[in-house]
């Protein structure tokens, strides 16, 4: 494990890397958003120091817990209608259009990798994306301005207009089954991968957390960009400390 603490170092580094590599996975976590000005799960400001997380098993079970999550979902839709994608969310799209990112794998729900430029056809949204909402039984799809002015109608968490559902956002909850396309997706993206760039994410949440380590096993080189140490720390090739903005600064 090579730790680099200079960010002008660790970016040259980067930029090195991904110039030898030619199959690029990146995979990124809430703190690739802390500059855009969206806070993290775990950091300084994170978002579980302020609340608990509201499990799958609650929101099906509690009419409560429903409408707490609902309300969380609408402030954090303000919070990213109000946040642009930052210089690593430029960058990270930039590769892609050059051919040397063939998959970006984002634990993130904020939307900013597409708003960056990055195609869906290279996006896999491993936690879901809080810009849509389904029916937990049908799948049938619920529009999120609809659901928040049915909300404010009735006081009351929505039910699935064609089958009397629940109606959630289309977000991965603690305790909820992972997108199996998604995940298959990004197998596949790193069994083929030869560097695999992990951005912003404290990897402590599972599954997620394995997709490093098992790009490791299958021969990627494994970079780690965060600013705190990880678990997965040991394991990778290099590790670049610092602000992910200036450390994406030379891509
Ligand atoms: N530069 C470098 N590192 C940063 C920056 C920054 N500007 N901002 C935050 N970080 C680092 C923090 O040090 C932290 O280790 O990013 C990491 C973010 O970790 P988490 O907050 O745990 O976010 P993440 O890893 O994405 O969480 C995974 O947990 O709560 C669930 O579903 C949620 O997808 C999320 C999952």
């Amino acid at each position: 494990m090579n730790i680099v603490r200079d960010t002008t170092e660790g970016s040259l580094l980067l930029a090195d890397l991904i110039g030898a590599a030619h199959r690029v996975v990146i995979f990124t976590g809430a703190g690739i958003s802390t500059e855009s000005g969206i806070p993290d799960f775990r950091g300084p400001s994170a978002v579980w120091k302020k609340m608990e997380p509201i499990y799958y098993d609650d929101f099906v079970a509690s009419e409560d817990a429903r409408l707490e999550d609902w309300r969380r979902r609408f402030h954090f839709n303000r919070e990213v209608a109000a946040a642009e994608p930052n210089i690593a969310h430029r960058a990270i799209a930039k590769l892609v259009a050059g051919g040397k990112v063939t998959a970006v794998i984002t634990q993130n729900i904020d939307g900013l990798h597409q708003r960056a430029g990055v195609p869906s056809e290279y996006l896999i949204e491993i936690h879901g994306n809080a810009t849509r909402a389904a029916c937990l039984e049908c799948d049938e799809h619920h529009d999120l301005a609809e659901v928040e002015a049915e909300i404010g109608r009735t006081g009351r968490a929505p039910l699935c207009r064609t089958c009397g559902g629940l109606v959630k956002a289309a977000v991965i909850s603690f305790g909820q089954a992972m997108p199996v396309r998604a995940m298959m997706r990004a197998e596949h993206a790193i069994q083929r991968s030869d560097l695999f760039v992990a951005v912003g994410s404290s990897l402590q949440v599972q599954p997620a957390a394995s997709l490093p380590m098992a790009a490791k096993y299958s021969g990627s080189n494994l970079v780690i960009v965060n600013a705190d140490p990880t678990p997965l720390d040991a394991i990778a090739d290099h590790v670049l400390r610092g602000p992910i903005g200036k450390v994406f600064s030379a891509l």
